[in-house]
């Protein structure tokens, strides 16, 4: 990957775009599509980021035009975009190179279509046989589409006939043996560097700005460890219920669905040692590292370290909620966790005995996601302990309202020694004048200019399913009364509490 240019090093802003290509859309009738795909695309190729040559083609079961399917993806860009079209003719050019080919997934000769499709977009627009094929389909069609794709001579080793690269979407396996399963059936077909497992956690500009802050700043990096770090908390909070996903959050859950990919990548850039350079490799080694320290745990460690729990009934922002074992989807008896808080640490010299507090629940008062770094007390406290107590602590605010803040105690001003907490902040919206990408629009980037930093590679997957599998396993041989119930609107159960050494407490959001 090193010859690639790297729009994580170089910034979005740069002359060299991608090489011409097809952007295959599996899916392309999804809600995926249309919230966050073709709203990222259309803003690609609106900031001239996109190749010249560029071509995206739908795919997906239902019979329709390439008219209807421009249309509907008009309406798309119009609801979600972050900019809308200028004007009819700007649309326009951008319309001319979207279509759409009918596909049943499950049926081979679909494909000889498509190929021949595909074709006749590289004689007509000059996408050269290169071919991005993003998977936006649930997960039971990854191993048919890519095998399909195989035997229609549409995937295979890069060629001089034109590069080829397959994006997956999450879930990437529900487990150690499915994600193992599915990457050697890739694997099979293709090599790790043409596949792209994507979490769009990591396209996140201040996920991004945590490495900036870590290794473009010298101020940090010598106080990121055990001697001055007490503990860090990671936490992804969500309002949201789990909407018309009841039968598949039934059968996921919490864990599988944020802690095993997007707080696992967080806890992985956080403590992750420096990389020998600023390539994709060198950077997933180094993220790679710190999932393999993480120790598969046995079930009296997961009854000490982990917290689960389902919301029940309660008020949120007004409005009053069912409990989550009365959502539609959801099995009464369901022991499905919607919230779930532990403590872990790293076996690394860096982390060694650094609780590293990690919590994520539905139907929190709050829709937030930050890793807040605690320091050390002051090693002599000098104020009697009434004046309060000294908090430094680095917040990355990841969304919304990105920045970092550092948070320190002052002295209140007055003839009395009286200590408050402040901060310093810095902010996305007002420090820089041009607004963040979304996730996928650098992502997408990134896929096309073949620089797989952001995505995580096969081992990264794999480290983290062992974890959880391992979590999940001590969970299952507990009895039902030790899953915990939190109000709709609350922080979640009063058991979490107990999981934080010290006088450390939950952080208040
Ligand atoms: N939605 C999100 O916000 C989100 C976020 C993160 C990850 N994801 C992941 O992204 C993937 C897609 O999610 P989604 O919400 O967009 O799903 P979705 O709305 O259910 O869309 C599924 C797509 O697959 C097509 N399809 C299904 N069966 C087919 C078949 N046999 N042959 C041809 N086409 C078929 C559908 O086409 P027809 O309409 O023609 O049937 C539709 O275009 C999933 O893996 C999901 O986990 C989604």
């Amino acid at each position: 990957m090193n010859d690639v240019p790297n729009p994580f090093r170089d910034g979005l802003t740069r002359s060299d775009a991608p090489a011409p290509c097809v952007f295959v859309l599996f899916g392309a009738t999804g809600d995926l599509t249309a919230r966050k795909l073709v709203p990222a695309l259309w803003q690609l190729v609106r900031g001239g980021l996109a190749p010249k040559q560029f071509f995206v083609l739908g795919v997906a079961r239902r019979a329709k035009s390439d008219d209807e399917f421009r249309a509907e993806m008009r309406a798309a860009v119009d609801k979600f975009g972050r900019d809308r079209p200028a004007d009819e003719a700007e649309w326009e050019a951008f319309a001319q190179r979207l279509g759409y080919c009918v596909c049943e997934f499950t049926q081979p000769a679909a494909y000889q279509a498509l190929a021949q499709r595909l074709r006749g977009i590289d004689a007509s627009h000059g996408t050269a046989g290169n071919r991005l094929y993003y998977l936006a389909v649930a997960p039971e069609f990854f191993e048919g589409i890519t095998s399909s794709l195989h035997e229609a001579e549409l995937i295979g080793p890069d060629q001089a006939g034109g590069w080829r690269r397959v994006v997956i979407e999450k879930p990437f396996g529900t487990d150690l043996a499915s994600a193992a399963r599915l990457s050697g059936h890739l694997h099979g077909l293709l090599t790790e560097d043409q596949i792209y497992r994507i979490d769009h956690y990591l396209g996140k500009e201040t996920v991004q700005n945590l490495l900036t802050l870590r290794f473009g700043n010298a101020i940090f990096e010598p106080l990121w460890n055990r001697n001055h770090i007490e503990h860090v908390q990671i936490t992804v909070a969500e309002t949201e219920g789990i909407g018309r996903r009841g039968e598949f959050y039934d059968q996921t859950g919490a864990l599988r669905d944020m802690v095993q990919n997007h707080m696992m990548q967080l806890l992985a850039l956080v403590a992750m040692e420096p990389p020998v350079t600023w390539e994709a490799g060198a950077i997933r080694d180094e993220k790679a590292k710190v999932l393999r320290a993480l120790p598969a745990w046995t079930p009296a460690q997961v009854a000490s370290r982990v917290v689960r729990a389902q919301y029940t009934r309660g008020t949120l922002a007004g409005v009053e909620m069912p409990g989550f074992t009365e959502e539609a989807g959801i099995a009464p008896d369901s022991l499905t966790e919607s919230y779930v808080a532990m403590r872990l640490t790293l076996d690394t010299w860096r982390w060694s005995g650094v609780p590293f507090y990690l919590r994520h629940g539905k139907r929190l008062p709050k829709r937030t996601t930050e890793i807040a770094i605690a320091f050390h007390q002051p090693p002599l406290s000098l104020f009697p302990p009434t004046v309060g107590r000294s908090g430094n602590t680095l917040v990355m605010r990841i969304q919304p309202d990105e920045g970092i803040s550092l948070n320190f105690v002052a002295k209140v001003p007055g003839t009395r020694l009286t200590l408050q907490a402040v901060k310093m902040d810095f902010g996305y919206g007002s420090s820089f004048a041009q607004t963040s990408p979304e996730a996928y629009e650098r992502l997408l980037l990134d896929a096309m200019l073949g620089d797989n930093t952001l995505f995580t590679r096969e081992d990264e997957v794999a480290s983290a399913w062992r974890f959880v599998d391992s979590v999940r396993a001590g969970l299952a041989e507990q009895p039902r009364d030790t899953m915990a119930g939190y109000a709709v609107g609350s922080w979640g159960p009063a058991a979490a509490d107990a999981l934080l050494d010290g006088d450390a407490t939950w952080r208040r959001l």
